[in-house]
């Protein structure tokens, strides 16, 4: 259990407000931690779930350069799609602010402040690369080149994505400019360091020593951080978007996004709570806890720790960081520049209502231990086969037959049989294990334990058959049943509320429930005999596969975008020898006569008149033409080739075409018409 703090302040990573959020975000921070804070409030826990976009940082900047407008227009665009699509999918956060707000700015203003005052920081001048085309120093994106490490040639200025490093922008081997693409300059700047190496041993410690019970994952990036040494941080750069340093003789210079942005978690809860925001950051009765992604983890066990030591103050240090590992779609990589990702608000516009089924397949997939894979077939497939098989069913038919038995009254429980009873004490073991794993942060094994709950159900009602007890006229032990298989319902319906709110709210108005509470886990009556039940209403519904093939479609059309994108032609071929380049007998011809060849979808028959007589030639081209188009056309083709059979068609020679980067082929011919014959030089 729980330890006793007297309150739970539950953070999640500020998302970049440059694009949507996709399920990767999801399943890594959004609903982990709603399904905790949910869970906490079931428990009567006092809570806050604190959330919010995180508008500054390069890739704003670089976006906003792309799309010609501001980069506040492009944080107020997604900060509003964000927003909207969290509320949409029930994210219960008790605020959901911004990092462009005045009280944010005033309160990383306000926290840089006094670092500087108390002397926290060192002050250093050194070389930065320069795009003097741009007039503008390098930093973090706006510089990409060569990694040090594992020579990725694309690695950014401030980490290489390809082996996870950290760089700063100078490490970078031939570095390019991301703005201008010209080859950088130094220049002298300066720059304010937070020494991470003065709070290393209290880092050490407060880790190493104190949070052994931290994932391994975390734990374990942890410790190698601090083995290999830490480094003064700078915490300010050379751009015009962001928090400007606050002190004298800082002019063009802002604070570095990952030093303003957890600031962000405060001036959130600030927002929300002005008067009262102080207990909830300086009380160590407050147990904070912050949810994110793998790759964010160095910053919230080591810099923001170091940030919150150096200011003071009494500003309490997370007591876990559950940070969880990454999710791929379809085997590959989620990416945003490639637009491979299940977008959230566009998830929800093509499956309005299904909120809970996302969040069940997120869950059941959640890269908790390792990184996962997100199927469009396995989220049909658990849809299909246990949303809709196992726990809409075993509810439908428990209310069902309440409806068609005893007028939707809840019956009474007569004496209870072994077989009932053995319901409660699995439901008390249930209870135990869902409680554990929970408070663990195993939520998906949290979520199959509540799935159990329905097996529980299902098999219950195999076993008690009450539509053959009824033919025999025993009302009382239908009673029984009917009215266990209820308590079953409601057990669910606390069960799920953490995981799947909108089935809970749903299942509670069928129920006739107001108010649920974790304690009632395991109990024999939340449902009190003669109350109403509420019509019977499907849970869950299948999903067929023309929903999740138009999905498939989408994806097919972004790798089709991608391949495109990033086409090159082929190097070049080795040298051939002139005279053997010169056997080759290229010539043009005039298509007398061109049609599909039957059965073979790819295969064009040609006649061509090649000005000496009438060829056949047939050529892989049919996806490409209509075949009447070609007739009266001039080609190029080889004459030379030994003749080959194709679909018992002999063809003698063969088309010359050029393949364009989506794959078409184009067939070669003359600019100008020229005699059938000519040859080609
Ligand atoms: N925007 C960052 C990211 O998406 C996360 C910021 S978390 C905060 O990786 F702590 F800085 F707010
Ligand atoms: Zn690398």
């Amino acid at each position: 259990m729980t330890k006793n703090f007297k309150r739970t302040l539950i953070t999640t990573a500020l998302p970049y407000a440059n694009g949507p959020v996709h399920i990767g975000h999801l399943a890594g921070v959004y609903v982990p931690a709603d399904i905790y804070a949910r869970y906490l409030r079931l428990n009567g826990r006092d809570v806050l779930l604190i959330g919010g976009s995180d508008e500054h940082g390069v890739p704003i900047t670089i976006k906003a350069k792309a799309e010609g407008v501001t980069p506040q227009d492009i944080v107020d665009r997604y900060h509003k799609i964000i927003k909207d699509s969290f509320e949409e999918l029930g994210i219960s956060f008790d605020v959901y602010g911004r990092t462009t707000s005045e009280i944010h700015k005033q309160t990383a203003s306000e926290f840089f402040r006094r670092l500087y005052d108390n002397g926290k920081f060192i002050e250093r001048t050194s070389m930065q690369l320069y795009d003097p085309k741009a007039n503008q120093f390098l930093a973090d994106r706006y510089v990409t080149g060569e990694c040090p490490h594992c020579h990725n040639p694309r690695a950014y200025g401030d980490q290489c994505e390809a082996c996870g490093t950290s760089l700063a922008a100078t490490d970078l081997i031939n570095p390019v400019s991301a703005i201008t693409g010209n080859v950088p300059e130094l220049k002298e700047t300066k720059h304010w360091y937070l020494p991470l190496d003065q709070w290393e041993p209290a880092l050490r410690e407060w880790i190493l020593e104190g949070h052994k019970e931290w994932k391994t994952n975390v734990y374990g990036q942890c410790k190698s951080w601090l083995d290999l040494g830490l480094q003064p941080r700078a915490v300010s750069r050379d751009l015009d978007w962001g928090v400007p340093v606050p002190v004298p003789g800082a002019e063009g210079k802002v604070l570095y996004v990952w030093f303003d942005a957890p600031i962000g978690y405060i001036s959130n809860t600030k927002e929300l709570l002005p008067d009262s925001w102080e207990k909830w950051w300086k009380d160590p009765e407050t147990r904070i806890i912050n949810f994110i992604g793998k790759d964010n983890i160095v910053f919230h066990c080591i810099v923001f720790p170091a940030m919150l030591m150096a200011y003071g103050d009494n500003y309490q240090l997370p007591d876990n960081v559950p940070a969880n590992e990454f999710l791929n779609l379809e085997g590959e990589k989620i990416s945003t520049s490639r637009n491979w990702a299940v977008w959230l608000h566009e998830y929800l516009r093509d499956f309005p209502g299904k909120q809970d089924v996302l969040r069940y397949v997120l869950t059941a997939n959640a890269p908790e231990t390792k990184d996962n894979d997100f199927t469009w077939a396995d989220f049909q497939t658990r849809n299909n086969s246990e949303l809709v098989a196992i726990l809409g069913n075993f509810v439908n038919r428990a209310v069902v037959l309440t409806h068609k038995y005893f007028g939707g009254l809840v019956p009474a429980a007569g004496e209870l049989e072994g077989i009932d009873r053995d319901v409660f004490d699995e439901l008390g073991r249930i209870r135990g294990a869902l409680t554990e794993s929970i408070e663990n942060f195993h939520l998906r094994e949290g979520l199959r334990e509540a799935m159990n709950i329905a097996r529980l159900g299902n098999k219950y009602l195999q076993d008690t058959e009450p539509w053959k007890v009824a033919k025999t006229g025993d009302m009382a032990r239908v009673a029984t049943i009917l009215n266990t298989a209820l308590q079953i319902c409601a057990n669910i319906a606390v069960a799920f509320e953490p995981f799947m709110p909108f089935t809970t709210e749903k299942l509670c108005r069928m129920l006739g429930l107001d108010s649920l509470s974790w304690q009632e886990l395991g109990s024999a009556s939340m449902m009190t005999a003669g109350s109403a039940l509420g019509q019977p209403e499907l849970l869950f519904d299948k999903i067929e596969d023309e929903a999740v093939e138009a999905q498939l479609q989408r994806l097919k059309e972004a790798r089709r975008q991608n391949a495109l994108a990033s086409w090159k032609p082929a190097p070049q071929q080795t040298d051939v020898d002139f005279d053997t380049f010169m056997k080759s007998d290229i010539r043009v011809g005039t298509v007398l006569e061109c049609e599909r060849v039957p059965k073979a979808d790819k295969l064009l028959r040609f006649l061509i008149d090649d000005g000496l007589e009438k060829r056949t030639i047939v050529s892989g081209i049919a996806k490409f033409y209509d075949p009447a188009d070609l007739v009266g056309k001039q080609v190029c083709f080889i004459a030379n080739l030994p003749a080959r059979r194709l679909r018992g068609i002999e063809s003698q020679g063969m088309i010359l075409s050029a393949e364009d980067r989506d794959g078409r082929l184009v067939v070669i011919g003359p600019t100008a018409p020229v005699a059938p014959g000519a040859a080609v030089k």
